[in-house]
């Protein structure tokens, strides 16, 4: 369930205009039912090859390769020996093979949910979705993610989308998680 809606809770005198803010999230909550705004929910595909998941999900969640256009996930391969400070190298051919699955379903491949694209230049490769002006427009508002809301969630990063987005690495990102 989601904790930032707890601040609809406190609302009391001055805080009443926070309520205001916080009621349509209270209307997804599980609890609630029913209130979806269907028409804004995203769904990109899940990570079908087993390598990927074994390969790109014991540090953190396994991202649905249409959250990064192609290019993104070319640069991001290339640099997996510091990877965010982290060495996440592989031997060629299960790089090869990870690279191959990532870009033939990134976000800019034909047919795919481009919606995480949003405002993003066609030459900017962002390592991180997090970057994304699209995930930044719906997250970096209202206090999403500040450190306190990362916390109630038990998020580890702005990109542990998987706290507050239970269905995330199904690719499901619903406005009631
Ligand atoms: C050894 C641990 C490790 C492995 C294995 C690993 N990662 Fe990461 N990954 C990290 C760390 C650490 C971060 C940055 C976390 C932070 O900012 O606190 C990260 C961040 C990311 C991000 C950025 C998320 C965001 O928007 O902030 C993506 C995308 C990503 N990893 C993809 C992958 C892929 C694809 C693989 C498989 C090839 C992989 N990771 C394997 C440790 C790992
Ligand atoms: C600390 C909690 C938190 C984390 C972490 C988080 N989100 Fe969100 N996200 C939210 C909230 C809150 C909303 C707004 C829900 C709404 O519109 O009612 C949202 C909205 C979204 C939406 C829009 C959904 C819609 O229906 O329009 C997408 C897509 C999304 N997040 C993807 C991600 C991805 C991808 C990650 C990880 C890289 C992530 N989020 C991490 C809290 C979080």
């Amino acid at each position: 369930m989601p904790r930032w809606i707890k601040i609809g809770a406190l609302a009391a005198g001055p805080l009443a205009a926070l309520a205001l803010v916080a009621t349509p999230l209270i209307a997804h909550d599980r609890g609630h039912g029913g209130d979806h705004r269907r028409g804004h929910d995203v769904r990109l595909a899940p990570v079908s090859d087993p390598v990927v998941a074994k390969e790109c999900a014991s540090c953190h969640m396994l991202y649905p390769p249409g959250l990064l256009p192609a290019r993104s996930w070319v640069a991001l391969m290339a640099g997996l020996d510091d990877h965010f400070g982290d060495n996440a190298a592989l031997d060629d051919a299960t790089a090869r093979r990870v690279t191959d699955d990532l870009t033939a379903n990134a976000a800019d491949k034909a047919g795919n949910n481009r919606v995480t694209l949003r405002g993003l230049a066609a030459t900017d490769a962002p390592l991180r979705i997090t970057e994304l002006p699209s995930w930044q427009r719906k997250h970096e508002r209202k206090d999403r993610v500040a450190p306190a809301a990362l916390k109630r969630a038990g998020a580890k990063f702005k990109g542990d989308c998987k706290a507050c987005h239970k269905q995330a690495e199904q690719g499901w990102f619903d406005d009631d998680d």
